[in-house]
């Protein structure tokens, strides 16, 4: 049986790669490594609940032994690196996970990868890959009449995640260049759809407004994101790890600028037209706050390398995913209340406190 290892499979990315992943006729096992942090959630990943195809291991990316076994006994034809800390918030407030997770984290399965690499006879060296992904935010910020990023924008990162997570796309393209490792790196959108964390805008606003919370729009809200749909983000990956050329990176975004007020108004909108409240409307909830320091003002992607390159395109447009988003919401209150009885809610008291 062949396997593909992945890590970060717990969170909100990574578990919606593995159900998809799992979900094609004929797919690999996946060897699921992830440390549980606070953003991973086996309940997630439920239904594959007593599948032999899907191997579970709670292991820091971190721990060189943990690795190396993981990686001597499953013998993965590729490694998918999701596992990240992803919040740029938390990583204002505490930047060290940030630093250890996004760059020593990554450095430590670069080695152990290389190692293993090494070990390969020639027939499984010439088809294993090593997918690392990232994110549009290494770009830094547009202004409002800049070209979106391409491949080849200048990296100009502003926070700490953003910064932490150049670092680790820098120490991956430097492991092809000087020991021939067959990497593939992906910078892409913000994503949105289901198991997505209520500390991110798009469910923190489903959530807060389904429980009657003020719901807080940073600075004059009109920031702007290039939002997709989770599903379309795997179905890139699963591209990039088929036909893409190692060595390269692959920009990954839905055409879909919008500001945050606007995506805030969607939402608010498809509630009130799904679920709605006795009086007024949801954006009734809507609270401007203190704006997030160094906040980007733009992201954008030119994802047209993708699609002329590897034929991908997305297929959800931003109104369709986010409806898909917020009736998964409304369909799984289950997953959101364990959710919310943990760490989460100690989270945004302080977080929401100042
Ligand atoms: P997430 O925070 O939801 O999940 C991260 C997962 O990594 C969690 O399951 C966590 O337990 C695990 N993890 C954290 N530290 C670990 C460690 N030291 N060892 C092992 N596992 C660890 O993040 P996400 O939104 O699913 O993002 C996944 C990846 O995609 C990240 O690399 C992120 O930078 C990138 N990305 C995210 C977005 C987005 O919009 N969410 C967009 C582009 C790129
Ligand atoms: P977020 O989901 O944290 O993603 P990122 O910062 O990685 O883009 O935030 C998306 C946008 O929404 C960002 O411009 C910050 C803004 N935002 C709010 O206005 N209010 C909130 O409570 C949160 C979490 C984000």
């Amino acid at each position: 049986m062949s396997h593909i290892l992945v890590t970060g499979g717990a969170g909100f990315i990574g578990a919606n790669f593995v159900l998809d992943w799992l979900a094609q006729a004929g797919a690999d096992s996946v060897v699921n490594v992830d440390k549980l942090t606070y953003a991973g959630n086996l309940k997630t990943l439920a239904t594959l609940e007593g599948d032999a195809r899907h191997i579970f291991s709670r292991t820091d990316i971190c721990d060189r032994d943990g690795l190396d076994t993981l990686l001597r006994r499953y013998q993965p034809r590729a490694v998918l690196h999701f596992a990240a800390e992803s919040h740029v918030d938390r990583s204002i407030h505490g930047p060290a996970d940030f630093i250890e997770t996004n760059i020593v984290g990554t450095f430590t399965l670069l080695e152990a990868v290389r190692a293993y690499y090494a070990g390969l006879d020639e027939t499984a060296r010439a088809g294993f890959r090593f997918l690392h992904v990232s994110t549009d935010e290494v770009f830094g910020s547009l202004d409002p009449d800049d070209a979106q990023f391409s491949e080849t924008t200048r990296y100009a990162p502003n926070s700490p995640y953003s910064a932490s997570k150049a670092a680790s796309d820098h120490l991956v393209r430097a492991y092809h260049h000087t020991y021939g490792l067959p990497v593939l790196t992906t910078n892409c959108s913000n994503n949105y759809g289901p198991y997505h964390f209520p500390e991110k805008l798009i469910p923190l606003m489903i959530t807060n407004a389904l429980t009657g919370k003020p719901l807080p729009v940073y600075g004059d809200g009109l920031n702007v994101r290039d939002w997709l749909y989770v599903r379309d983000h795997c179905s890139a990956i699963r591209e990039v790890l088929l036909q893409g050329t190692p060595g390269e990176t692959y920009n990954v975004g839905g055409w879909n600028e919008k500001t945050n007020l606007e995506v805030v108004h969607t939402v608010c909108d498809l509630l009130d037209a799904l679920k709605p409240k006795a009086q007024g409307s949801y954006r009734d909830q809507i609270a401007f706050v203190k704006d997030r320091p160094g906040h980007d003002r733009r992201y954008a992607i030119d994802a047209r390398r993708l699609e002329r390159e590897l034929g991908w395109k997305p297929v959800e447009t931003f109104e369709s995913g986010m409806r898909k988003t917020v009736q998964w919401y409304l369909d799984n209150q289950v997953w959101v209340q364990d959710v919310l009885s943990g760490d989460y809610r100690e989270w945004v008291a302080k977080h929401y406190a100042v």
